[in-house]
């Protein structure tokens, strides 16, 4: 049986009946807000504790924001700074990869090979076994022919999983309401499919997450409410029969 690899987000890993089967390369989606960037943060950040090395790599906001935001968060989370010290917890901004990103229609699929090969360096480097790339959808900005896109998508999988890295990458959706959300083709590439939705309005607008696909595993199919609270996200109610103890 694959090694799981605990998110060690509250109640997350039960989900998925004790981990993420070592290696999968995990599509985490969602709308705008839906806490994507935290999710990737706290799943490095508890297994930096651990001692198993992560680097998240933005293409969307500077390494200091990042930061910021995730102690603003996740107040409760005081040793942020030792485990970035350390080198177990590794943030690579966007102001890391502004030269991979410029826009270059001509040369679009070359950057992004350069970007890939750019972040199998940084793994190498590191040895790192955790990866959280936020987000690869930007990469469909640059990339206009969708079948590049696919090829693109497919080559950087596979790095990752060559790399045996355990990975999350963030993929935009334009809704984070679960009835216009649509799995364009890419999503079956990836090994598991985590979805973010955000539903209701205004004070009674509702945070919820399903595992659409886990790849390895048996999982939960159902919807379930999570919150951002400065000890952490918290994924708050499991249904009759599936264990909360893990
Ligand atoms: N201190 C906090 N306490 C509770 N919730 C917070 C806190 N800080 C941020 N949030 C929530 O987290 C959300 C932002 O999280 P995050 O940046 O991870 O989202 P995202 O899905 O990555 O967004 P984007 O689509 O802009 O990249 C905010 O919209 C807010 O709802
Ligand atoms: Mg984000």
């Amino acid at each position: 049986m694959r090694a799981r690899i605990q998110l060690g987000i509250k109640n997350m890993d039960s989900m998925v009946y004790g981990g993420i089967p070592e290696g999968n390369q995990v599509a985490l989606a969602g709308g705008p807000g839906t806490g994507k960037t935290l999710m990737g943060f706290e799943y490095l950040y508890h297994n930096a504790k651990g001692g198993n090395i992560g680097i998240l790599f933005s293409v969307e906001e500077h390494t200091d924001k990042i930061i910021e935001n995730a102690k603003s968060a996740f107040s409760d989370f005081t040793d942020i700074d030792d485990l970035i010290k350390s080198e177990k917890l590794i943030i690579y901004g966007s102001e890391e990869s502004e030269m991979f990103m410029k826009r270059d229609l001509e040369r679009s699929t070359y950057v992004f090979t350069e970007w890939v090969s750019n972040m199998q360096a940084m793994i190498s480097h590191y040895h790192a076994t955790r990866v959280v790339i936020d987000a690869i959808s930007v990469m469909k900005m640059l990339i206009s022919n969708p079948f590049d896109y696919r090829d693109m998508t497919m080559s950087l999988i596979g790095v990752l999983k060559e790399l045996s890295a355990t990975s999350l990458i963030i993929v935009e959706l334009e809704t984070a309401e679960k009835e216009k959300l649509v799995f364009t083709p890419e999503f079956f590439m990836y090994d598991g499919i985590i979805a973010l939705y955000l539903s209701g309005e205004g004070s009674s607008r509702i945070q919820s997450m399903e595992i659409i696909k886990m790849r390895g595993t048996a999982h939960s199919f159902n919807t379930l409410p999570y919150e951002i609270t400065s000890s952490g996200i918290r994924v708050l109610e499991l249904p009759h029969g599936e264990d909360m103890e893990l």
